[in-house]
Order: structure tokens, then sequence, then C-alpha cells
């Protein structure tokens, strides 16, 4: 028989990405260094060099989490990986899992925990609503959770959670407390052994500094226990911990199972973790910036501001999507409008990783004044 589907001509036109500005709510732009190390020869999963790598980028999380646990480890995959890797692991169906919903990502927890049939409880806000102690001890107690989900990095509303003292409550209630990271590890200050998290884990695409595609985990002893004593086994096998941990040489027995992914890349990122200091002095600058503009900050109270992520509420008389197209259009400049519960709210910046500098948000600031000149509506 022969070929009846040709070669189509796409791939042999030569491959071209332009450059852009990703000052949205992430990827963010990586630097050339780590791009270069994603560049460096393949080596096989199981060859030594590749755990002597995997060790080293234990190592790296351990410090950006702060954290011993020796179940700390970064797999293939975006933020959702981490996000579903943690359901999957610790609830078994029909056990009762609390989320505290005031933005995308609380959202989408109650619908992976649905869909694995655990019985989803929700603490519910507008975007960038912040959940009281007092009000978190409420819903453990009524609710008695075997999780507890809440996000430290809100990036639809741009907020920074406080997470002290919640660990402790959820302790008292037997409940284990996993907290999302992914836009704020490296640009806002986490300790999650201090802070009694049992589960967290984040990206590598935001103030990391490293391509998409690796979301580092942490598990402690009490998530441990709980997920290799379960009786059912979980509903994903690519992302079981028993494998993962195997793999990452966590189990203290051989090694059986290998993934593919660009560790190398990520590993140099994780090393240049960007301090919380430099994005927060950076991020202030910009919301002064923003001010001067007329722009009002969508998280009025300053601490409770994310640091890499920052939301302005849509100025009066202009539509969103048109100073979106226009910033790209004329500054090839990514911003991002909300994300979920928080679409027709605000504009999103993000200054993370590489990208926080101050000559950045110097470019943000006058592609945005440049749109706020050329895009008033007629009428409105
Ligand atoms: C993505 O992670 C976003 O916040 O839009």
């Amino acid at each position: 028989s022969s070929l009846t589907i040709p070669p189509p001509a796409c791939m042999l036109r030569p491959l071209e990405v332009p450059f852009r500005y990703l000052f949205g709510p992430g990827p963010s732009n990586v630097p050339p260094r780590i791009l270069a190390a994603g560049a460096r020869p393949i080596i096989g999963h199981l060859h030594p060099e590749m755990y002597e790598i995997m060790n080293d980028i234990k190592k790296g999380i351990q410090y950006a989490f702060q954290t011993q646990n020796n179940m700390t480890i970064a797999m293939s995959g975006s933020g959702h990986a981490a996000m579903e890797c943690a359901i999957f692991n610790t609830v078994e169906p029909g056990e009762s899992v609390l989320v505290a919903v005031n933005g995308i990502w609380g959202e989408r927890v109650a619908e992976i925990a649905e869909r694995m049939g655990a019985s989803v409880h929700t603490m519910v806000k507008a975007p960038g609503g912040v959940f009281t102690n007092e009000e978190i001890e409420k819903a453990l107690a009524k609710h008695k959770p075997v999780l507890f989900f809440l996000t430290h990095g809100e990036s639809s509303a741009g907020l920074a959670h406080p997470v002290d003292g919640i660990g402790d409550l959820c302790r008292k209630h037997n409940t284990l407390f996993l907290v999302d990271t992914v836009a704020s590890l490296g640009a806002a200050p986490i300790f999650m052994d201090q802070q009694n998290i049992d589960i967290l884990y984040t990206g590598s695409q935001k103030a990391l500094n490293a391509p998409p595609g690796t979301a580092p985990i942490s598990f402690n002893e009490r998530a441990c226990q709980k997920m290799f004593t379960r009786k059912t086994k979980p509903v994903s096998y690519l992302l079981d911990m028993s494998h993962l941990s195997n793999y990452w040489g966590n189990d203290g027995k051989p090694a059986r199972l290998g993934t593919v992914s660009d560790l190398q890349a990520f590993c140099t990122g994780l090393i240049s973790k960007t301090s919380w200091k430099h994005h927060k002095e950076v991020a202030e600058y910009l919301w002064t910036g923003l001010e001067d503009l007329g722009l009002k900050l969508f998280i009025r109270e300053k601490d409770l501001r994310l640091p890499s992520v920052t939301t302005i509420a849509i100025p009066q008389g202009y539509n969103w999507r048109e100073i979106l197209q226009y910033i790209m259009k004329h500054h090839q400049m990514e911003m991002t409008g909300g994300l979920g519960p928080s679409i027709n709210m605000v504009i999103r910046v993000g200054l993370m990783g590489y990208n926080c500098q101050k000559r950045n948000a110097d470019l943000a600031l006058a592609a945005l004044a440049d749109a706020l000149r050329n895009c008033k509506k007629s009428k409105a």
C-alpha cells in the first residue's frame, strides 16, 4: 500500500517563534542560561547522572519549600498535574474534602475532587476574598474533611492569602493541609515545615524561571501516612505516588519506573531563585507607577497583594480586551484579563523571576499608558 496522506508542507517550514515580553501570570520569560541548560544532551532516565541531577533538584525544592520532607519530587506536568497528584493520592472516594474558593484555583480543586468521587464542601468568597482562621476552623469542625485546600498565590485575583495558624487548626481536626503556591513560590514567603503545611506544590514556569512542564511537590509524614495506608488505588496510574516516590528513590526500594522531563533546565532555574525581597520591591515600584497612571489596584490592602501577579481593576470607559490587544500589537507584550470568577474584573500584570526588574516595570507602565491614551471608548 502507498502513503495516501502527503507530508504536510508546514513541517518543512523552519519553526518561527516570536520574542514576546511575557508580563502576564505565566509562563514568564526564561533567561538564556536556563534555556541553554534545556539544550544539553539527552541522557537516559535511569542513568546514574540522572539520579544525581534528581537528588540535586530534590535538595533545591527542599530549600525553596523550607522543608526536610523526604517525599519531595519534581513531577512532569503542569501545576494541574501536582494538584491532581495531591488530591488523587491522599483522598479516597467518598471522603470529605474542604476547599477554600476565592478565585479559579479553588474552583478547579473542587471539580477535581468531585470527579474522583470525594464528598466536596466549599467555602466561597468573591475573587480576592480572605478567609479568617475562625471561619476555617468552623468549616473544619462541621465537615470533618480529610483534606483542606487553600491557594497561597491566587493568581486570578492577585492575592497572597495568609497561611499562619491554619496548619495547626488542620492538625487539631485531623485534616491534611494542602497549599497551592504555583504563582507565589519564590516571590512571596512560605515555610512548609514551620507553617505545618502537609502537602505543598508549585509550578516551574513562574517565579522559578524554568520552562513550563515541571511541578515540584512535597508530602510530609502525615500526608505519607494517609496516602500509603489507603484501601483503594489512586484513580491515576501516572500520578500514583507509590510509583513516583520509587522513581525518585524516596521509598528505599530499587527503582522500577521512569519518567522523562526537562529536569536539567528546571534544576538550573531552581537555584537561580529570585528573592522574596526583590519581588516585593519591584512589585511596589509597579504598584506606585500604576496608581500614578490613575489606575486602581484590585486588592486594596498592600500586605495581601501577590508580589508576582498584580491585578488592576478594569478602568472605567475601557474595554479590557482592547487594551490587551493593543499592548500585544504595539508592544509585543502579554498581559492578561481575569480568569474564572475574576474575568471582566481585572487586568493582570506579572513580573516574576527573570522578568522581575524595574526596567520591565517601566516597559509595562509605558505600554499601559500608551493603551490608556489610545483605547478609550467613544461611547460608554
Ligand atoms: C495561570 O496560571 C493564570 O493564573 O492565568
